[in-house]
């Protein structure tokens, strides 16, 4: 489809989500952020505004269903219909310790967002687009880590994103089937990690999920997460978040179910767990540290 009429970005007041609002309203288009950090988001469409973007800021969470409804009605109320919609908003859980040792508050904050939060824009947007008739166009956020294979030290991120490949394949194919004119794609964001509000989530978690035993170490940094890969003998490498708006601008209007950008490392790891699943062979590719 082409870049026109309104979007929808949730995860919308920093990093990826941001820069794709950004990049939809310098194409002319309608933008709606959504974002569940208030003071961010009105950042956001304070800074895109001033470039004379139509941008609105709807704070959202996604991991409510209800809240995602309320985007959806405010959304039509104000332009009457809905053209392209990234369900982009995610966190890393950050757990300690071994997977075992993991609370399912973790798990369950994971899946909320990562997880809900798609399926939420899925349930609320998607009969909105088929009812409007128009060209449309679904973006689910994924990543390397668990959509290509998983970082084991990361298990609630890697699984949450693994499923959000499934659930994008699933739902591709039955708009195909459908025959209606709504497209959908899943964003690897790369080719290299994003500096990114990611690396502190942990500032969105919820006090109803909130951990039940205290952490015995902090978070990892950016900078921890940095000294990890040296030592792994991988210099770490970033990609701005501009450049993965551009490849989601271009995968669209294209019609690319994968939005996944070339890179060794990725392909690499695609190829081994292929290669393993198809040879029966146990998953010796598994890594410990970004690439
Ligand atoms: N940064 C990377 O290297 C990288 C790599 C692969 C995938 N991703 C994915 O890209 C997406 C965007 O992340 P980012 O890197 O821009 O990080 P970010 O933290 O800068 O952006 C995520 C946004 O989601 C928002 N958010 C968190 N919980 C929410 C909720 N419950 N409801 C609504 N909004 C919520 C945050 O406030 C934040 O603005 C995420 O899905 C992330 O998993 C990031």
């Amino acid at each position: 489809m082409e870049l026109a009429g309104v979007a929808v970005v949730t995860g919308g007041a920093g990093g990826i989500g941001r820069a794709m609002g950004e990049r939809f309203g310098r194409a002319g288009m309608r933008v709606v952020l959504a974002d569940v950090e208030q003071g961010a988001l009105d950042r956001a469409v304070d800074e895109l505004r001033s470039q004379s973007l139509e941008v609105t800021g709807v704070v959202t969470d996604v991991a409510r269903y209800e809240a995602v409804e309320a985007l959806r009605d405010r959304t039509l109320e104000l332009y009457g219909g809905v053209n392209l919609v990234c369900n982009n908003a995610g966190i890393g859980a950050g757990a300690e310790g071994a997977l075992w040792e993991h609370e399912l508050n973790d798990w369950r904050w994971a899946f909320g967002v990562n997880v809900y939060g798609v399926i939420h824009g899925i349930n609320a947007f998607v009969p909105a687009m088929l009812a409007g008739g128009q060209e449309g166009h679904v973006v689910n956020t994924s990543s390397g880590n668990g959509g290509a294979s998983p970082l084991p030290g990361t298990p609630q991120y890697a699984v949450t994103k693994a499923a959000v490949v499934t659930l994008t394949e699933c739902l591709y194919a039955q708009l195909q089937d459908s025959g209606a004119p709504i497209g959908a794609s899943v964003l690897f964001p790369g080719p290299h990690m994003l500096r990114t509000g990611i690396f502190t989530s942990w500032r969105n978690r919820p006090a109803e999920l909130a951990k039940e035993k205290p952490r015995t170490t902090p978070y990892a940094t950016i900078e921890d997460i940095e000294a990890q890969m040296r030592a792994a003998g991988v210099e770490p490498t970033y990609t701005e978040p501009a450049e993965v708006a551009e490849q989601v601008a271009a995968g669209v209007v294209a019609g690319d179910f994968w939005i996944v950008p070339a890179s060794a490392q990725t392909d690499g790891q695609i190829q081994a767990r292929a290669e393993s699943m198809l040879k029966r062979e146990n998953p010796t590719y598994l890594r410990a540290v970004p690439g």
